[in-house]
């Protein structure tokens, strides 16, 4: 029922209430408690003076409906264990008033690494069967995982050169970006979901771009095809087309949108794991992110202004591949 999440300290500190709803209950008369309040509105054989209380009354029905509109948004992060998925499981966790975190990664001791119980599953995306679990239930999807090279033992960086790098069997891009990541959006569609925010990677207009040689993987090509599958899918999605990951202290640079890899022909080609997922959970709540694919770098630290108007970061995209 609407009035038991309505009192809720959870609401009374979601910063997407009206203004009617604040001023509402700042003029509830001081007597009056939350659980007589309560009463008042889901209960019409009340023993309190209805005549006294009319005018709250009609009041009250607009914070409900109010109310109604800002449940917290149930999220699953897949590639939990990563290291932005990582960042954004935890912002998530850390705003219980806007969301219920769920969890996605490959083992029983990722999880442990993340702190998660009941809410962090434990499954593979090469395998449905073993994301179903995950997603039912879900408003929202974050995609984090990604094929992960290894470098080639014996690599001695004081003897120069450059190291080699290789996926393992079965792990390669197109198992686990492109058909990984299709079974997430296929399971995901299934269970209703409304929105889907995919995190991929700048360079992919170029087909002889340097990642796609690690390992013959061609890892960029798959991500893109997961991207189109994505946008053809008629769900709400958000892609984000990252530049070269860091692993700094988010919130205190200037974000730069982009599209079909402008940004890595100038010198702002880098961003923080940390803006990133904040990029991510932003787009969550935006309806400015929706149908929209951008790339993502920041300037440097201590020149610009610090991005804190999501909103006007995503209404500047334009594109929606
Ligand atoms: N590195 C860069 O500079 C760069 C630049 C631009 C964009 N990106 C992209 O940005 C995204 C985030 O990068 P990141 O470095 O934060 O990621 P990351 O640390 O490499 O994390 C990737 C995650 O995917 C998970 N994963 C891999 N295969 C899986 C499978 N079969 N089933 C379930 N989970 C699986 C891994 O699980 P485990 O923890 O179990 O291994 C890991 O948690 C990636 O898509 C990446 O390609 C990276």
């Amino acid at each position: 029922m609407a009035t038991t999440t309505f009192f809720s300290p959870l609401l009374t500190s979601n910063r997407y209430k009206t203004g009617a709803a604040v001023s509402s209950f700042n003029s509830l008369p001081s007597s009056s408690s939350c659980l007589q309040f309560r009463s008042l509105v889901s209960d019409s054989t009340s023993v309190y003076d209805r005549r006294k209380f009319t005018g709250k009354l009609r009041t009250v029905s607009v914070i409900v409906s109010s109310a109604a509109t800002t449940e917290p948004l149930t999220v699953l992060v897949t590639g939990a264990g990563g290291r932005t998925g990582q960042i954004v499981y935890k912002k998530l966790k850390e705003r219980t008033d806007q969301f219920v975190a769920r969890g996605l990664v490959r083992t029983k001791e990722s999880k442990e690494k993340i702190g998660g119980e009941d809410e962090v599953f434990i499954g593979d995306i090469r395998d449905p069967a073993t994301i179903g679990q995950a997603v039912q239930g879900i408003d929202a999807l974050v995609i984090l995982t990604s094929a992960v090279p290894q470098m080639k033992p014996g690599f001695d960086p004081s003897k120069g050169g450059r190291p080699e790098f290789y996926f393992d069997e079965g792990a390669y891009p197109e198992q686990v970006d492109w058909i990984g990541q299709k079974n997430q959006i296929d399971a995901a569609k299934a269970a209703g979901v409304k929105q889907i925010v995919l995190v991929g990677s700048m360079g992919g207009t170029n087909i002889n771009h340097p990642l796609n040689s690690i390992g013959n993987a061609n890892i960029l090509v798959w991500k893109r095809k997961a991207e189109q599958y994505l946008a053809d899918s008629g769900i709400p999605y958000t892609i984000i087309r990252a530049g070269g990951l860091q692993d700094k202290e988010g919130g205190i640079r200037e974000l730069l949108v982009g599209k079909d890899d402008e940004l890595l022909e100038t010198e702002t080609r880098t961003i923080a794991r940390a803006d990133v997922a904040e990029v991510c959970v932003q787009a969550l709540q935006l309806e400015e992110a929706k149908f929209k694919a951008l790339d993502l770098a920041s300037k440097p630290e201590g020149t610009g202004t610090p991005t804190e108007d999501f909103k006007a970061l995503f209404a500047q995209v334009t594109t929606r591949f």
